[in-house]
């Protein structure tokens, strides 16, 4: 999830504009920052590792001065974060720029590489440079040569391209979810991720679908299909204040975030998974089988949210790998005496990669001998530095301090991490695995249609919001489901909500069922579905109103709801991830309705670096 801007005018005005926009897409990542003008007929680029403002001193020192260029936020998926892997890459005379996941990287760069060329970093992105250049070499126009390399890419991408043998037009493509934005101004035009990025300059804009391609110059404009016929689009007028801007049109951060979640999730698969094979590859950690097959057991600590995808871990890699798995809040890790030693896989689940206990318990459990891991969304965070071996999630920048598309991509990884396990410990054939990648690859869509029940959530809330309580019950990975939905809703609605195991109910929790007392039930797994529906019952029989998630065509719910949400019906664990989506997106109406700041609760932080 990175940042990109591009630029097309007639004064030497490139890097001021292209700076600009990069300080308000820097949100989107800042593991390292560059830009690439034509000066003087010729590509300058300039990088950095690290924020903006690396960058921003480095052009202090020696500026860049041209009427055309490209920029870039980089958010690290492929190769560290480093000046080597900053963007823009170059191969030959093409500079480019790129937002997204090339899935078939390994296969085109060994290709690449037996054609006699010569990498200089390790990202993805550099292989399209190489494919583009390959193609202007073998005398194809600027914008041939970016359809004939686009075509070979499996993945998502937004690429924009500058030659410098083609000084009058900058190239642009889109495929898969990462937007290209192409924003029209007088005598000079420009494209970005983002709206925000290029608003002060225009508020005529376009935007690229996928599998489009778009010629710019400084006057016009052309854009192409996939077959190379032309479309004629017009622009639109963008009304959007600075503030709605930053958040994409959306009202709030966490609505945004709500939204990405199908984007994050197919990110956080990405090139993990190896359909053919039916292997897991994460990201080349190593671990050995006979390690694997010699562990006395894994152990997981984490605070909050994290603490609710790492229930979730236990279960999948119980269930998958059939390692004794514990669970600890981080908090309490830290100051017991935990068994634990170099026959222990040690699992630290953090968005921030900062929480203070979090990173405290991984620095135990490493002095204690175990093997760490570090499931994480912050790149270079403290605790994805320290740990052995890193998996991070691409869920893009968290803004709202409520986590939801950090909750969905951790459980995602999770999932990685336990097929991976059971492979190596012979308890899952790759077959298994090969049906089971079938299945992931619906995931992001199964969100998507899981988020498309926003307004019927936001009816359901209306009738609830002033409730004094609620409670969440589920079974099996539906259980960890209720406890993420009850802190979501604690946390930014300020309602006093408990999550319960659904078998829990009759010891203790039922006594505070009262008339009208709201009771979210998660009943999308198939495995437990009689057993929670009987719950509800109960519930009810003591007047007690009960929401239920259950699956698409379920007919027995309005027996025993009051109001039904239905989602996509999915195996076990997925069926978790899609059963949360709704659940966040009640928290929010409720919040919404009750007039809280969604973004920023009262006397919460994003990141606890304390205890
Ligand atoms: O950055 P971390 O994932 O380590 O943060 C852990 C918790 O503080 C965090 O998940 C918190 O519970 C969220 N506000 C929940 O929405």
């Amino acid at each position: 999830m990175c940042g990109i801007v591009g630029y097309i005018g007639t004064e030497d005005r490139a890097q001021d504009v292209i700076l600009d926009g990069l300080r308000r897409l820097e949100y989107r990542g800042y593991d390292s920052a560059g830009i690439a003008v034509l000066e003087d007929q010729k590509i300058r680029v300039v990088r950095a590792k690290g924020k903006l403002v690396n960058l921003e001193s480095a052009l202090r020192d020696v500026p860049v001065s041209g009427p055309v260029g490209i920029g870039h936020t980089r958010w690290a998926t492929h190769g560290k974060p480093s000046e080597e892997n900053a963007h823009p890459h170059r191969a030959g005379t093409v500079a480019l720029i790129h937002n997204g996941i090339v899935e078939n990287h390994r296969e085109l760069r060994a290709n690449l590489i037996e054609r006699g060329c010569r990498f200089e970093s390790d990202t993805d992105t550099e292989i399209i440079a190489h494919l583009i250049h390959e193609e202007r070499d073998a005398g194809k126009s600027l914008i041939d040569a970016v359809k004939r390399a686009v075509q070979q890419l499996d993945g998502s991408y937004a690429i924009v391209v500058l030659d410098e043998e083609h000084p009058d037009s900058l190239v642009t493509a889109r495929n898969g979810g990462s937007p290209v934005i192409i924003g029209l101004g007088e005598n000079e035009n420009f494209v970005a991720s983002d709206i925000p990025a290029i608003l002060p300059y225009t508020r005529r804009m376009l935007m690229l679908e996928d599998g489009e391609i778009a010629e710019i110059t400084q006057t016009d404009f052309k854009i192409f299909g996939s077959d190379g016929s032309t479309i004629q689009r017009e622009p639109r007028m963008i009304q959007w204040d600075p503030v709605q801007a930053e958040k994409g049109g959306y009202d709030r951060f966490m609505q945004k975030e709500i939204y990405e979640q199908p984007r994050a999730i197919s990110d956080t698969i990405g090139t993990r998974v190896l359909e053919e094979a039916g292997d897991i590859d994460l990201d080349g950690i190593e671990f050995d089988a006979d390690w694997i097959h010699s562990l006395s057991g894994i152990k997981f600590a984490a605070c909050g949210t994290a603490w609710h995808a790492a229930l979730l871990g236990k279960y999948m890699i119980e269930r998958f790998a059939k390692v004794p798995t514990e669970v600890d809040l981080a908090s309490e890790f830290r100051y017991r005496d935990p068994i634990i030693n170099d026959r222990y896989l040690f699992i630290s689940v953090s968005q921030s990669g900062e929480t203070a206990d979090t990173l405290a318990a991984a620095r135990k459990a490493k002095e204690l001998g175990a093997r760490t891991l570090s499931i994480c969304n912050v790149h270079e965070s403290s605790i994805a530095r320290e740990a052995d071996d890193v998996l991070y999630t691409h869920a893009g920048p968290e803004i709202g301090v409520a986590s939801t598309k950090c909750f969905t991509t951790q459980v995602t990884a999770l999932y990685l991490v336990a097929l991976k396990l059971g492979l190596l410990k012979g308890t899952l054939s790759h077959d298994e695995v090969r049906e089971t990648i079938v299945e992931l690859r619906h995931l992001p869509r199964w969100v998507e249609r899981a988020a498309n029940t926003w307004d019927q959530v936001e009816r359901i809330a209306r009738r609830y919001f002033q409730a004094r309580d609620f409670l969440f019950l589920g079974r099996g990975v539906g259980f960890p489901v209720a406890l993420e939905g009850a802190l979501k809703l604690k946390e930014i609605s300020y309602i006093h909500a408990e999550g319960y195991a659904a078998g829990e109910l009759k010891h203790g929790p039922i006594a505070l069922v009262d008339e009208g007392l709201p009771i979210v039930v998660v009943a999308n797994q198939k495995g437990h579905y009689k057993k929670v529906a009987s719950n509800a019952e109960e519930v009810r029989a003591r007047g007690g109103s009960v929401i239920a998630i259950v699956n698409e065509g379920d007919a027995h719910a309005a027996e025993f709801a009051d109001e039904v949400i239905e989602v996509p019906e999915a195996s076990d664990p997925m069926s978790a991830i899609i059963a949360t989506v709704p659940l966040q997106i009640l928290a929010y109406h409720v919040a919404t309705l009750k007039g809280t700041d969604v973004d920023q609760p009262r006397n919460l932080a994003k990141s606890v670096t304390v205890e």
